[in-house]
């Protein structure tokens, strides 16, 4: 089932060599962000760039039902007239945060300091997702919570009315975790501290400094020990948002494992804890160049070119590696599945808790479509039939996970007999031109 709507199933067939330039749209960590810290200033923060996929759009009305007042002006461009740190007004309806984890758990932390109640729901598989990793920080904090069995969905949290700042070690490597712990520490007094072993992408770090807040990271043998000063006045800021590079993830495998490709992507940031993917492509011998590398609002960016790789091989992907990539498994896979040898994936149990269980949901679509697949609780290997072998073939259900229905249908772009999807829809939350783009580098989608 679609999150928003009937069921498109949708099918891709070996298509020619994909060519042009792909302008993936704005990235979507940083647009939930964007939204939310322009709520958490009195004044006018300006967007541009914004990802308009269901996940954001979804963030936009909560933080309307917050009090904010959030403009669509068009084109991306968006404005927010925000009510300052603790000056969230306690909603009239139910938060449906739809398939979103990032704007649920951000949007808990930001609420759970303030002195009032809010009930959040989403779709069917974000109602699945585990909740307790946000709610036991926020407990910390004197936030009191109420959900279903097993820490999930409904909930309904009643902020705290006297909150006191929190030093909590974030048990999984999670950047919504840590970001919820931050967020709520804006409006507890004195320094809440967040330390985390492994890095996660760190936006909201550099996104708070950006909009005025003290914070610092110290690089220490426990991990990254992140310390913000609580109740700062936060500036309003205009903000360029880069393009996603998760969302380039997907022409950029399809251009390595596409006989004849050569696409070019233009203005990815390569912020090296999201970069993770592009490391190891090239790592198994991709032919991935970084073009035109500038610094854009503080962060790296480049022009990625892929082009067809018929020699790629399968590797050991690092485990430390894996919070830099954790989306790009499901296209990874794909691209391992046209490699030589064997791809191992070590030290990803995080996978199992997404939008899907992701190694779950790839493992059997990639298997009926001819690939062997080992799996563990924290591991999976991908065995590769090289390019040219892989039969394909296969109807996969996407589990209302758009990163799982983008896959496969890059997977089709190169396998014997076409792939499907038994639902499209959600690929509509993180990358709405996906068909489009894809189609207009010479792909051949079709809704079936
Ligand atoms: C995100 C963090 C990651 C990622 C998600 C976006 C974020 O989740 O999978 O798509 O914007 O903070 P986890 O923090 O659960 O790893």
């Amino acid at each position: 089932m679609s999150s928003h709507g009937d069921p498109i199933p949708m099918t891709s067939a070996a298509c020619g060599p994909l060519s042009g330039t792909a302008q993936v749209p704005g990235d979507k960590s940083i647009s939930h962000r964007s939204l939310i810290l322009g709520a958490l200033c009195v004044g006018e923060t300006t967007i541009s760039g914004l990802l308009e996929g269901q996940d954001v759009l979804d963030t936009a009305k909560a933080m309307r039902a917050f009090g904010a007042e959030v403009t669509n002006h068009g084109d991306g461009n968006w404005s927010v007239h925000g009510v300052g740190v603790g000056g969230f007004a306690e909603p009239d309806q139910v938060i449906d945060c739809g398939n979103s984890g990032t704007g649920v758990r951000l949007i808990m932390g930001v609420m759970a300091t303030s002195p009032i109640t809010a009930t959040f729901t989403g779709d069917a598989s974000l109602n699945k997702r585990p909740m307790a990793r946000i709610t036991d920080p926020l407990a910390l904090f004197g936030t009191q919570s109420v959900g279903r069995s097993g820490g999930r969905l409904p909930m309904t949290l009643v902020g705290a009315a006297e909150p006191v700042p929190v030093r909590y070690t974030v048990p999984v490597p999670s950047a919504q975790v840590k970001s919820a712990v931050l967020f709520a520490g804006l409006n507890a007094p004195g320094e809440t501290v967040v330390i985390e072993a492994e890095a996660t992408r760190d936006h909201t770090e550099r996104m708070l400094a950006g909009f005025g807040a003290e914070i610092t990271t110290e690089v220490t043998e426990a991990g990254r020990v992140i310390t913000l000063k609580g109740q700062p006045e936060l500036t309003p800021q205009h903000i360029d948002v880069p393009r996603d590079p998760s969302s380039a993830a997907f022409p950029v495998c399809a251009a390595l494992i596409v006989p004849g490709s050569d696409v070019l992507v233009p203005t990815i940031g390569l912020n090296p804890t999201r970069a993770g993917l592009f490391e190891t492509l090239r790592e198994m011998g991709a032919d991935l160049t970084y073009e035109n590398e500038r610094s854009e609002g503080g962060e790296p960016v480049a022009d990625l070119r892929a082009r067809f790789s018929p020699n790629l091989k399968g590797i050991e992907v690092p485990a430390h590696r894996a919070a830099s990539m954790i989306d790009e498994y499901p296209v990874l896979s794909v691209v391992a599945s046209f490699a030589s040898g064997k791809t191992h994936m070590p030290g990803v149990k995080e996978l199992r808790v997404k939008e899907s269980d992701r190694i779950d949901a790839m493992a059997v679509g990639l298997r009926a479509a001819g690939v062997t697949v080992e799996d563990g609780p924290d591991w999976w290997t991908v065995t590769a039939l090289g390019h040219g072998n892989v039969a394909g073939g296969a109807t996969c259900a996407s589990h209302l996970d758009h990163r799982i229905a983008m896959a496969f249908l890059v997977m089709g772009m190169a396998t014997n007999a076409p792939m499907s999807v038994d639902d499209g829809g959600p690929i509509a939350t993180s990358f709405p031109i996906f068909e489009t783009l894809m189609a207009d580098l010479g792909a051949r989608l079709s809704r079936t």
